[in-house]
């Protein structure tokens, strides 16, 4: 059973998993909650995937029920970072999604959208942020009231042990990027080193921002990223993760949650 709570300083909602079985039906459960409420609303649902493990996690919406019950044909897919790379590379993001999920379920293809990948990570980064300019001109993807950014009805993210989101790395220029909804980096220090990637003022600006961390290893960039550390500790991305008038939650399983202050919603 999960024990889930609300972290201080209004830092987001802490769902905390005893399994990885777990913690997948609750963020599968989640995503369709999601989707259905968007659908409701909108009538479209628009979710940015990442890359790494979340596209495990997110299995079991293969299976039943999801598989039946989520509005597939509702959903518009993008991704909060991509990996410049051809679509068919063992490192591609959208492979990655491609074989786990996007292919087991009645998604339309011409609502994938995915980078080009024919071009250099700057061109891939400009022709993006013109694709997603042009959903939110037809309102498939919102636009936020208090930002010139689109309004994604839901941004899942992973995390590295560095503590970065996206590709979004510690220490890196790119996180002061204010102007641009999509930019690039061409020295990632997680291979492959050109990527695109979401800034932080599109990622803040989302209805609903997850992010997903399973594993002891990165234990310390979930404490330095949720609990209240030292103002001279380096501020990780993932704690730079704060929508401004959306949700946060974060998934995590127990050893990922292992090194927070007081762990007062896990106890083992
Ligand atoms: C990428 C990702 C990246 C990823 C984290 C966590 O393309 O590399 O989008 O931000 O989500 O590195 O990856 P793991 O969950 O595999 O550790």
């Amino acid at each position: 059973m999960a024990l889930s709570g609300v972290v201080p300083q209004d830092r987001g909602e802490l769902r905390i998993h005893e399994s990885l079985d777990e913690l997948s039906t609750d963020l599968a459960d989640y995503i369709a909650e999601l989707s259905e409420a968007s659908v409701k609303e909108r009538g479209v649902f628009s979710i940015a995937l990442s890359g790494g493990s979340l596209i495990g996690l997110m299995g079991k919406l293969c299976e039943a029920p999801y598989n039946r019950t989520v509005d597939w044909a509702k959903w518009y897919i993008f991704w909060a970072d991509e990996r410049v790379v051809a679509k068919n590379h063992t490192d591609s993001n959208y492979k990655l999604a491609k074989d786990g999920l996007l292919s087991k379920v009645p998604i339309i293809p011409s609502h994938v959208h995915s980078i080009n990948d024919a071009v250099s990570a700057e061109e891939a980064a400009s022709e993006y942020e013109f694709v997603i300019r042009q959903l939110v001109k037809t309102r498939m993807v919102s636009v936020s009231e208090v930002s010139d950014c689109p309004k994604f009805d839901l941004i899942l993210l992973g995390m590295g042990p560095d503590g970065h989101v996206a590709s979004l790395f510690p220490n890196h220029a790119v996180l002061n990027e204010k102007s641009e909804w999509v930019t690039f980096i061409t020295d990632s220090p997680k291979p492959p080193p050109e990527r695109i990637t979401f800034t932080l003022p599109v990622i803040n600006s989302a209805s609903n921002v997850a992010v997903v961390v399973a594993g002891e290893a990165k234990s310390e960039a979930v404490h330095l990223a949720i609990d209240d550390v030292e103002p001279d500790c380096p501020k990780l991305p993932a704690g730079m993760v704060q929508p401004m008038t959306g949700k946060l939650v974060w998934f995590l399983d127990k050893g990922a949650a292992s090194k927070l202050d007081g762990n007062q919603f896990y106890k083992s």
